[in-house]
């Protein structure tokens, strides 16, 4: 039996600058989808999975992201007193338990290897789970419940990987693959952004990971990648061969919500799922043609 899983990483230091001006005071991550920050999504899928201790890398200006999951004591006594119970329950859930949230500083953004490397502590040895909260996947199981399956089954690392159109290889971590059902892919190799013509395949890799701890010690020698960045792909390619390694081919869609055309389908997507709002969107929708 593998070890349970139950901590996850969630690296929220980018500068988002894909997204200015929006993000020149606000953590991309705060930005809502329909009536969620992005982070609270991300939060909620891991804790579907069965996950119980969270880490978040941040940087300056991200103190948003850390309040969000903590109690709110004027506005909830204002609440109490106006006795708006489905406000106080939903404010209840979010909560995160007492201690079970950490933060640590990234200080300076040299890319998500580094990133995930600055949680090393929070990890220990343990395997742990990475959720980028700006990917926002829209599924019939989570996207994380997914993969603690998968990892249940292979007791290694696993990623969750989509099919991406040739010429946009160079955007993401690209598989060189092995053995292959359809849905779960052993990955012989990865590669960070390699251009149409060198991609050994167009399976990509998305802001969804179950890693084994022994990727940080690859991490900590602090190679820089692809854009100068200390890359996590260029370490997750180190545990290949060594420990059991394999994509999962996801149920679901996602959305690039650190994009703003990504983000905006978002809204819609997820707007169309809700009871309270699919109608009038549907209506509205219906003069943008
Ligand atoms: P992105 O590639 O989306 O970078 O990072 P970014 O800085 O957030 O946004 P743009 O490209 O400038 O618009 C993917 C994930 O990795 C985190 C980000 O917060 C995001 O969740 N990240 C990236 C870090 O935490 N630290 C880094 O140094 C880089």
């Amino acid at each position: 039996m593998p070890k349970k899983l139950r901590k996850a990483v969630l690296p929220v230091a980018g500068l988002g600058t894909r997204f200015l001006p929006a993000t020149k005071a606000l953590a991309k991550e705060m930005l809502p989808v329909v009536d969620k920050p992005l982070i609270q999504y991300a939060v909620e899928e891991a804790r579907a999975a069965g996950i119980e201790q969270f880490c978040f890398v941040t940087g300056r200006g991200k103190t948003a992201l850390v309040e969000h999951f903590d109690i709110a004591y004027e506005l909830e006594a204002t609440l109490r007193e106006r006795n708006r119970v489905e406000a106080l329950a939903q404010l209840d859930a979010i909560r995160i338990a007492p201690g079970s949230l950490l933060t640590v500083r990234q200080q300076v953004p040299l890319g998500l290897g580094h990133a995930i490397w600055c949680a090393r502590a929070f990890i220990g040895d343990d395997p742990f789970a990475i959720l980028l909260p700006d990917d926002l996947i829209l599924s019939e199981t989570p996207c994380m419940t997914q993969l603690a399956e998968a990892y249940a089954r292979t007791g290694g690392n696993v990623v969750a990987v989509v099919d991406v159109p040739r010429e946009h290889t160079n955007r993401y971590g690209i598989l060189k693959t092995g053995a292959d059902d359809g849905r779960l892919v052993e990955v012989r190799g990865v590669v960070e952004k390699p251009a149409p013509a060198d991609a050994p395949s167009t399976l990509s890799v998305i802001g969804r990971y179950i890693l084994m701890p022994e990727v940080i010690g690859h991490l900590a020698k602090m190679e820089r990648g692809a854009g100068n960045e200390i890359q996590l792909t260029d370490a997750m390619a180190k545990l290949i061969g060594h420990q059991p390694f394999h994509g999962l081919r996801y149920e679901g869609k996602r959305f690039d919500c650190g994009d703003k055309a990504g983000y905006l389908e978002a809204q819609i997507a997820f707007a169309l799922k809700r009871p309270d709002l699919a109608d009038a969107v549907r209506a509205f929708l219906k003069h943008y043609r």
